[in-house]
């Protein structure tokens, strides 16, 4: 608990945003997903103060798919930050919760012509390309509606990161936007350049994911300026924002030692002020795109123990009433998070065990070696920073339905993604009979 921003009140129970949590998996039942939105709003801060501090034009875009709800959106909206979707359906739920349309930003590698026409229809406020079917479509949907539209061109630095190998996506061999180094980028520039209805606002880089270090932020500016300064000498195209993409690494365990916010901000201001200097250019607006580091440290994960297996000699199996279809991160990247015993944090560690999840795989472990106090049966298992890439990539796997998702604020709660219920699970099936 002392990695992790909560505390534990007068009952001796964990507590989340000003509310115990054992009367919140009373009430809601379990597994349940809890966030703190003040800290979801103080990360959001984080960020925008900075750029205000420095007095950069800048614009905070929140990356949805790290956690997308009406609820969280509103969030963002309160926070005046932008919105970055992927699909349609992250777009329907920004339009759902009435995210002012100029804020959103498109993005995916492989739009359908009924995203990027609805993208359109709805006045967004940028497209991020991705490759030259983008452009076609766009074309089309733009002549089609009588439109324009700014867009970013999405390229990749060829940089490669430390972080696991499923979630960088800046280097060179890479499904995401067009690399620079073998004239891919120039090409697709020179389609946008000076077109009627596409207007080129400048270039999206996203070098990777659960990034701790600001030195990849920095290379990445000074890769898209040896770029932007071809384009500028050849076409005197200067470039009016530069999206610098999100990454920025969270405390998952002790073992991370993630940079405060701010300095990730810092550091790509300043490579770019430099370069734009250098070229005698204005400073471009700068854009970012953080996802996990708005929303994952915000977000604890509540389950209920249930069988508990213990193999003498080798390993205690604890069996919780949730798993990889609701976290799937330990399964699918080997993530490793942090838990306590809600009803008891401070109880004297005496044991290793390892989490299991509910669902009939092998593989579904939340947590492996985790130190523990006794267990039993029915104690309420608290698992850290799980705000970001679990409720959003939940699955229904074994029928289980989706946990429920529930906000506190200054010791008030409110449910704001309602438990699914079997019905809902079966909603879609039809009948063979
Ligand atoms: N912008 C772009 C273009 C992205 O591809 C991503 C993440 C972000 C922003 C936000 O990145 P963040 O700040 O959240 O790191 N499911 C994986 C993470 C996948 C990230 C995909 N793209 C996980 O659970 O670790």
């Amino acid at each position: 608990i002392d990695h992790h921003p909560f505390q534990v009140n007068r009952n001796g129970h964990l507590e989340i945003g000003g509310m115990d949590t054992l009367e919140l998996a009373e009430r809601y039942g379990t597994p349940l997903y809890v966030y703190d939105v003040s800290i979801i709003r103080q990360n959001a801060r984080a960020f925008v103060n900075t750029f205000k501090e420095m007095n950069v034009k800048a614009k905070v875009a929140y990356a949805s798919k790290a956690f997308s709800t009406i609820a969280m959106l509103q969030v963002a909206k309160q926070e005046n930050l932008c919105l970055d979707v992927i699909s349609e359906g992250e777009l329907y739920t920004a339009l759902k919760a009435d995210f002012p349309r100029e804020r959103i930003h498109m993005h995916g590698n492989n739009k359908s012509h009924q995203e990027i026409k609805m993208a359109i229809e709805n006045n967004i406020g940028c497209i991020v390309i991705d490759n030259l079917l983008d452009i076609k479509l766009i074309e089309e949907e733009l002549t089609r509606q009588n439109k324009t539209i700014d867009v970013l061109l999405r390229v990749t630095p060829g940089i490669e990161l430390k972080t696991h190998q499923y979630i960088m996506t800046g280097n060179e061999d890479s499904k995401f936007g067009f690399n620079l180094q073998n004239g891919q980028a120039k090409e697709a520039f020179n389609l946008l350049n000076q077109h009627d209805t596409i207007n080129l606002k400048g270039l999206h880089c996203h070098i990777g994911s659960q990034i701790f270090e600001t030195e990849g932020f920095r290379v990445a500016v000074d890769i898209l300026f040896d770029e932007l300064s071809n384009w500028y000498s050849e076409y005197d195209f200067v470039p009016e924002v530069l999206n610098l993409g999100g990454g920025f690494g969270i405390r998952y365990t002790k073992d991370d030692d993630p940079l405060p916010h701010s300095d990730y901000v810092r550091v790509s201001v300043e490579a770019v002020k430099k370069h734009s200097e250098a070229l005698q250019i204005p400073m471009p607006e700068i854009w970012i795109e953080p996802g996990r580091s708005i929303v994952g440290n915000a977000g604890i994960t509540l389950y209920t123990i249930g069988a508990i297996k213990n193999i003498p000699g080798v390993r205690e199996y604890v069996s919780v009433d949730g798993g990889m279809t609701d976290n799937i991160r330990p399964a699918l990247y080997q993530a490793k998070f942090e838990a306590v015993i809600a009803n008891n944090p401070n109880a004297k560690v005496t044991n290793e065990v390892s989490i299991a999840g509910k669902a009939c795989e092998s593989g579904d472990m939340l947590i492996w070696d985790l130190p523990v106090p006794k267990l039993n049966h029915g104690d309420i298992l608290a698992v850290f920073s799980t705000g970001a890439y679990s409720y959003s990539m939940a699955s229904h796997y074994n029928r289980l339905p989706n946990a429920a998702v529930v906000f506190v604020e200054d010791g008030v709660d409110k449910l704001v993604v309602e438990r699914e219920k079997f019905e809902d699970v079966v909603k879609n099936d039809l009948s063979y009979e």
